[in-house]
């Protein structure tokens, strides 16, 4: 398994794919959380290189600003906007969610790509753990609150092609199980690989049940790990595990590949729920007995629905 998230997984994988059609997501909008650098940013590259409009929500203008710059760079007729959304502050996810409610007229697709691996125990202005909040809560209302623009993308008469909500999890996912009893991480030492990683099974399992949940309006949800990417997050987080895989790490382009091509790709769109990686659908527990227990499921949207109150 572990190599398989290495640059010589995905050039072994890729080596058998098929090119996307360059005009696949022409006509087609799509946002990205999270997009001021990193995987976000070669997400962008990855969409506008296929026709799409993007909206780039980052929570640093600047910070993003840069990144539209670097991407115009490559694609000078791309069609980028910089929107400012910082995911940990449900707040402002309402208040962008408002301001795209009244700029745009459809949304196809919606990628959550914004991470974090904090060294201590944070809160935001709202008092949830900074993962948390990040990972789950913001992506969560932003699904709920963009719902108008994303039912908008899923007209009725084009049955398969629904407008695609895509959770970016990671490998890391497979060391947590759902754990709902101390969601904030008030008990215990706090770690924040753990937060990360139990936060990361929470998208895992959160894509499953939005894909239950909108499978009616015609939205499809999925989730995706990118393997081992080098990006700012990790140099930046996990400097000693950079030093040892080094050479191993994807390109941030390869990391990218799968939730670039969860928007555009014909199977994805005929599907929810569903766990990714290299554009193959992956088990999302590797040891028997894994699988969350429909209390806890349960357990995961009550959080969700009373931590982000009433529509
Ligand atoms: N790289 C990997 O090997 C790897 C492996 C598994 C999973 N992932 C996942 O892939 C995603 C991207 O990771 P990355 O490696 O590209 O990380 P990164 O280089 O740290 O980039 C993370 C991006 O998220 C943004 N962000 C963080 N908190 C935010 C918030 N509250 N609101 C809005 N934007 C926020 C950051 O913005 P600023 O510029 O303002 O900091 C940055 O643009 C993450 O979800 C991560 O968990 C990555």
């Amino acid at each position: 398994m572990v190599p398989g998230y290495s640059r010589l997984g995905f050039l072994a994988r890729s080596a058998g794919w098929s090119r996307l059609p360059r005009e696949a997501l022409t006509g087609r909008t799509i946002a990205v959380t999270g997009s001021s650098g990193g995987l976000g940013e070669a997400t962008v590259a990855g969409l506008v290189e296929l026709g799409a409009a993007v909206e780039m929500l980052v929570r640093d203008r600047a910070r993003g600003e840069a990144a539209r710059d670097r991407v115009l760079a490559a694609h000078p007729d791309a069609r980028i906007t910089v929107a400012v959304c910082d995911l940990a502050d449900l707040d402002d996810v309402r208040r962008y969610a408002s301001d795209a409610r009244d700029r745009l007229i459809a949304l196809h697709g919606l990628v959550h790509n914004a991470g974090v691996l904090p060294e201590a125990r944070t809160e935001t202005a709202g008092g949830h753990e900074l993962c948390l909040a990040t990972h789950v809560l913001g992506p969560f209302l932003l699904t709920r609150e963009l719902l108008p623009l994303l039912r908008a993308g899923s007209p009725p008469d084009r049955p398969g092609s629904p407008a695609r909500v895509v959770f970016v999890s990671s490998g890391g996912m497979y060391t947590a199980s759902l754990r709902t009893d101390d969601p904030e991480f008030r008990e215990g030492k706090f770690s924040g690989g753990a937060a990360y990683a139990r936060t990361k099974r929470m998208q895992v399992v959160l894509a499953e049940l939005l894909a239950d949940d909108l499978a009616g309006a015609g939205v499809a949800v999925h989730s995706m790990h990118p393997g081992w990417a080098d990006t700012p997050g990790v140099a930046g987080s996990l400097p000693a595990f950079r030093r040892i895989t080094g050479p191993l790490l994807r390109s941030v382009d390869q990391g990218a590949d799968t939730a670039v091509w969860l928007q555009a790709a014909r199977e994805p769109g005929q599907c929810s729920g569903v766990f990714w990686h290299d554009r193959v659908p992956r088990p999302t527990h590797y040891l028997p007995g894994g699988e969350e227990a429909p209390e806890a499921r349960a357990g995961l949207w009550a959080l969700c629905v009373d931590a982000v109150g009433p529509t």
